[in-house]
């Protein structure tokens, strides 16, 4: 990646372009982060990776909320580390129906050992992989000095449970056993009890790693460490409708930095100011998921002239929530009521609360607990963001009412 810097000044229009190109290249809301200097922010997080590095029979398993940068941080926590060259990355992204034997040949397909000059590739992928010693037989030809790093991404996605089993039992086989080699596993999970099976007997080696909602200051970090590679300025309100904005997640802080210095080099300018972000708002819809903006527009669609479906998921969205995201009605009644600028008690909005949750409203909320105590929160961790921005742009709510009562907080997972 090219780097102007800060004192290139763009003259003419190739400079300009090149400007927009740099932008389009830094940030990556598309794509998970493969370089170490443009990954901000998860300090203890990469900390705690690191240290399996180093210490015998540990391994670790990254569990959060979808998009939080769990891929991300399975990229970059070896790089940069003295003696990398020792590590051997093998990165696999798990699958549905895949079976422990599946898992396996898959990371086996993306090792290659060289032994007396000879490449023993093909009998890896050949290879039965049955049980734990089976796969310790294997990972016996790495040398002393090596140390493979084995990902299993999106392992939550793997149904099997004998699977799920056999992979627990693995980890514990692994720490026991005098050879080297470290197995990630990474899921979308509240808990890692929800990633994997038999979790208690396999808990002092397995190094847990939880990744939050990113604060403010680490996506301030985001922003600003891709601006300093430019000659783009930013003042201090345009960052934080930014990282406002973005909710704890990194995918908006990209997608609203990229389109804002988007704006403001097509308008040959290198300040991005709090319009420019404004400008910028109905660009990034177009990096999100389509699926996102049609349950949106599923949900707040007017049956009956002058509902109020747009207000009371807006309200949603601005609530209080606890660590898990949820909130009770009682949490929206003071967001309802700012926005509509009359009083909103509970039994004026709960038949709409009810029916987010339901498949003509595109389940666009969940309910859980039980009568007396019912919590709601969005199904799609990516959609409250967008609720909130969406709102705004479209005057359901205002600046001076996101100020307030926006999402401002880091939410831990709470094990
Ligand atoms: N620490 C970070 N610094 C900068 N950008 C980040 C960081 N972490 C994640 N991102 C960005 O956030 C987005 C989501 O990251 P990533 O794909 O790693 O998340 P994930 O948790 O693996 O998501 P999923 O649950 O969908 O698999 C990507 O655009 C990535 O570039
Ligand atoms: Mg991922």
């Amino acid at each position: 990646m090219s780097n102007m810097g800060a004192g290139f000044r763009p003259a003419t229009t190739d400079d300009w372009m090149a400007l927009r190109a740099e932008v389009l290249e830094l940030f990556t809301p598309g794509a998970p982060i493969d370089e170490v200097t443009l990954f901000a922010g998860r300090q203890s997080q990469i900390q705690k990776l690191r240290d399996t590095l180093v210490s015998k029979g540990r391994h670790a398993v990254v569990f959060g909320e979808k998009g939080v940068g769990k891929t991300s941080i399975v990229s970059i926590f070896h790089l940069g580390v003295t003696r990398t060259s020792r590590v051997h990355r093998i990165y696999v992204q798990c699958s549905k129906r895949d079976e422990y034997k599946d898992i396996w040949i898959k990371a086996f397909k993306r090792i290659k050992f060289i032994i007396d000059g000879n490449e023993i590739f093909g009998d890896l992928v050949n290879s039965n992989p049955q049980s734990p010693d089976d796969v310790e037989m294997v990972l016996s030809y790495f040398g002393q000095n090596d140390i493979p790093v084995i990902i299993f991404d999106e392992f939550d996605r793997v149904v099997s449970e004998d699977a799920k089993a056999l992979m627990s039992e693995t980890i514990k086989h692994l720490s026991n056993a005098p050879i080297p080699g470290i197995i990630i596993l990474v899921g979308v999970a509240g808990s890692v009890p929800q990633l994997i099976s038999h979790h208690h007997s396999i808990s002092r080696t397995l190094v847990q790693v939880e990744m939050p909602r990113m604060t403010v200051d680490e996506l301030r970090e985001l922003v600003t460490s891709r601006l300093q590679r430019t000659p783009l300025k930013i003042s201090d309100d345009a960052l934080w409708r930014i990282t406002h904005l973005a909710s704890g997640l990194p995918f908006y802080a990209h997608a609203l930095g990229q389109a804002a210095a988007l704006v403001a080099v097509e308008g040959k300018t290198l300040n991005i100011t709090e319009s420019t972000v404004e400008k910028a708002i109905p660009r990034c819809f177009a990096d999100l998921d389509q699926s996102l903006i049609d349950a949106y527009v599923k949900a707040t669609v007017e049956t009956r002239k002058g509902n109020i479906f747009k207000q009371v998921l807006a309200a949603c969205a601005l609530a209080e929530q606890d660590d898990l995201g949820r909130f009770a009605a009682a949490d929206v009644e003071t967001t309802l009521t700012e926005i509509m600028g009359r009083e909103m008690k509970a039994p004026a909005f709960s038949f709409h609360l009810n029916d987010l949750c339901t498949s003509e409203r595109g389940l666009i909320l969940e309910k859980t607990g039980t009568r007396s105590h019912f919590r709601f929160r969005f199904r799609e961790p990516m959609m409250q963001p967008f609720v909130i921005i969406k709102s705004l742009s479209t005057e359901v709510i205002d600046l001076d009412q996101l100020q307030r009562f926006g999402p401002s907080r880091q939410r831990s997972l709470g094990i």
